[in-house]
């Protein structure tokens, strides 16, 4: 597994680590043994970065990573969670040090850990991102000792190019795929010349990039794939990063088409994010093989010119249309 230095973070992080949004909820169950069998599997890999948040679940998620923690304390894991979410109303003014103070208390719990290694803002309000208060509160948990580095999860290129303005700043969260190219232009070289880390997500597209759905392909009730898919409960950049599901379909279809052979469509996918300078790239997984499959993207050779020319096309013909007016 290839790994990749984040000056910010004072380490090294995996490549591919582990998104853990499915051991939470809004997708199809994910039972607490499979749920313990993913993280398991993506460690034994060599994945050592972890990715969370309070909301995924109402800490169902995190209690999972927390048990897991608890049995691989030497594995020198790193776990990233996100706060901000259980605001009601999600308001820049929740984003405040009493609020900082219960979320963070209650994800130490969760995860079982004194200090906190990394803690991510939650897509917060774009109008959020202009507020001193709002980073300034974060650098006094560092020195409460409950968090040791902070960092932003963000919907827009431009939020992600705002939050770098701040000096410690440690990460970008952004959603970074073969249909998402936009942070290529000003995000990632801004934010590597910086020693920011960024944390590429929702990196199959929900799947999508993984090459295995069809116009016909149906998801379970309680999925945000079933009920998101028109943006009308939550963000729809994060339901098939945005993509019009039959777009994307078709699109991955000839993604599929310049798989190199021996390769898994969804292990170009990510070894492509890999190829653009993520510092890490977080898939989800619903299985303990997915974690495998994915993890074994941190050990690829890179691409090949004419893969790279041919990927980019197809986000030139079928997706930019889609997506990138909007994040
Ligand atoms: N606002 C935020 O900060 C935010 C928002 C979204 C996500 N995230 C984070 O980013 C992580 C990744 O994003 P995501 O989980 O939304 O989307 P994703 O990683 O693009 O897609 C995950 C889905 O892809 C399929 N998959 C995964 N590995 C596969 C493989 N090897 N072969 C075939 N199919 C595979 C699975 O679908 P099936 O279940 O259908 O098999 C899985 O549920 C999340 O888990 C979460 O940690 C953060």
């Amino acid at each position: 597994m290839r790994s990749n230095d984040v000056s910010r973070l004072g380490r090294s992080v995996s490549a591919i680590g582990q998104g853990c949004w499915q051991l939470g909820g809004d997708w199809a169950e994910v039972g607490d043994d499979t749920a313990q069998e993913v993280l398991h599997a993506a460690a034994d890999s060599g994945v050592t970065f972890f990715d969370t948040a309070d909301v995924y679940g109402t800490g169902r998620s995190e209690r999972a990573v927390g048990a897991f923690l608890a049995d691989r304390k030497d594995a020198g894991i790193m776990v990233a969670t996100k706060m901000g979410r259980l605001a009601d109303p999600h308001v820049p003014e929740a984003y405040n040090l009493d609020n900082y103070r219960r979320w963070t208390d209650s994800s130490r719990e969760n995860l079982g850990v004194e200090t906190l290694d990394l803690v991510q803002l939650h897509c917060p309000p774009t109008a959020a991102f202009d507020i001193p208060q709002m980073y300034d509160d974060l650098r006094t948990l560092v020195a409460e000792g409950r968090i040791a580095k902070w960092g932003v999860s963000v919907e827009t290129t431009d939020e992600a190019m705002r939050a770098l303005e701040e000096p410690d700043l440690a990460t970008i969260q952004i959603i970074l795929n073969v249909f998402r190219r936009k942070p290529l232009d000003r995000v990632l070289p801004a934010a590597n010349a910086a020693g920011v880390g960024i944390i590429a997500r929702v990196p199959l597209a929900s799947g999508l990039l993984s090459g295995k759905y069809d116009e016909h392909t149906t998801f379970a009730p309680e999925d945000h794939r079933t009920w998101n898919r028109d943006g009308s409960k939550m963000e729809i950049g994060e339901t098939f990063a945005g993509v019009p599901f039959e777009v994307g379909v078709e699109a991955a279809r000839e993604v599929a088409a310049v798989t190199p052979e021996g390769w898994t469509t969804a292990q170009l996918s990510l070894a492509w994010i890999i190829a653009v300078g993520a510092a890490t790239v977080i898939p989800g997984a619903s299985r303990p093989q997915q974690a495998r499959d994915n993890a074994a993207a941190g050990s690829l050779p890179g691409l090949d010119e004419a893969t790279l020319a041919e990927l980019k096309r197809i986000y030139d013909e079928r997706i930019a249309q889609h997506v990138a007016h909007r994040w």
